[in-house]
């Protein structure tokens, strides 16, 4: 029998992947004290699959990077220390596993800040409080907007996270560009208000997203490097008037990077008949793109088997049903029914319950 579209092999760049679905970056917040704790050995494990790739939840570059309580960061010695069993258990199952680099820019309040401080950001415009649905309710605190002089060390701060993902044994890295953080406050013109080299035009807002691509790409090499961009969403008050040509410019750009892979989140997606149904706007990057193009947001196997079949997508990216089937490359082959996500559990510190207690397909053999 013809395997499904998903269940196909794939080359991206130098990895060899035998299926097409990807593990989403999905902030847990079970890494205590921002430190990735023994938990996660067995959670990533579980999703892992011989020739799968997975991205793990977003980490700090920087101890001004979080915006939430016990998400994992990736620069100090303890946390390059604490990564390494995680990622060789992940090795161990035959998966590729890379680290989504983060920093929250303004979503974050001065509490989990150093000494208290205001968080930064490209912009001094404090983030509206979000409704509940949207995740974890926090009064965000009025960031400080940096001067030109000081990002260049924020760009440094990624760059060393990047050494240290491969120091703790990453194959590669993905920049967390999207979803209203840092690097996204940076791209969209309903937060960044700056009259630098950083702010104004397209080309000038993009230029500290592509400048921290570059230096990553220096330092690890641009064939381990991905991008997560979602030039449609509006997730904590960060949108742009011009989706379209932002996320075209800035496919554009990473192609003269020649970094691996682009990771575009889908807009919010309609309902057709019962059903989700991608409204397919990313489909003018994916065409400019010249890497390996993922899309995430909404997708089940269906609507996944359908755009690699069409060519849309070579890799698709599953969030919350992965989360709550950790066997779920083997349930789509199967097409087997799925665990239904618990949303109550996404962000709760348990390190069992609504992490590594969804129960696996039974085994007939
Ligand atoms: C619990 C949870 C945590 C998430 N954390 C992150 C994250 O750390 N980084 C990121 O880029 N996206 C994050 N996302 C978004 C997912 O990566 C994904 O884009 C989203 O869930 C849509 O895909 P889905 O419809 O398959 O769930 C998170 C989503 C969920 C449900």
């Amino acid at each position: 029998m013809e395997p499904i579209p998903l269940m196909t092999p794939y080359k991206m760049g130098n990895f060899d992947l035998s299926h097409r679905i990807v593990l989403a970056p999905m902030t847990r917040q079970r890494s205590y004290g921002f430190v990735p704790q023994p938990q996660a050995i067995l959670y990533y494990s579980q999703r892992a699959s011989k020739g799968g790739f997975m991205i793990s939840e977003a980490s700090g570059v920087s101890d001004t990077a979080h915006g939430y309580q016990d998400s994992p960061g990736i620069w100090n010695r303890e946390q390059i220390e604490a990564w390494k069993p995680i990622v060789d258990a992940v090795h161990q199952k035959g998966a590729l596993f890379f680290c989504q680099l983060w920093h929250t820019g303004r979503v974050s309040p001065y509490e989990l800040q150093p000494n208290g401080q205001a968080p930064i950001s490209c912009t001094d415009k404090k983030v509206p409080i979000q409704p509940e649905e949207a995740g974890p309710v926090v009064d965000f605190a009025p960031p400080h907007s940096l001067r030109t002089d000081e990002i260049p060390q924020v760009v440094n701060d990624f760059r060393l996270a990047a050494r240290n993902a491969m120091e703790a044994g990453y194959d590669g890295i993905e920049i967390h560009g999207a979803h209203g953080y840092l690097v996204d406050q940076f791209l969209k013109d309903s937060t960044n208000d700056r009259t630098d080299q950083y702010g104004g035009s397209l080309e000038n807002r993009c230029r500290f997203a592509l400048e921290v691509t570059k230096a990553i790409s220096d330092e690890i090499g641009p064939d381990r490097v991905g991008f997560r961009i979602s030039p449609f969403s509006d997730y904590l008050d960060c949108f742009d008037s011009d989706p379209e040509t932002l996320g075209l410019y800035m496919v554009q750009e990473l192609n003269k990077l020649n970094i691996l892979y682009c990771h575009a989140v889908e807009p919010r997606m309609g309902v057709v008949e019962g059903r989700n149904h991608i409204p397919h706007q990313l489909l003018p990057m994916r065409k400019a793109f010249n890497g390996t193009f993922i899309v995430v947001g909404g997708y089940d196997r269906e609507e996944g088997n359908m755009a690699i079949k069409d060519g849309n997508a070579d890799l698709i990216t599953y969030g919350r049903p992965f989360l709550a089937n950790p066997d779920l490359p083997k349930r789509f082959e199967l097409n087997a029914p799925l665990n239904k996500y618990d949303r109550s559990t996404f962000y709760t510190s348990d390190p069992v319950v609504g992490y590594t207690d969804y129960p696996f397909l039974e085994r007939s053999d």
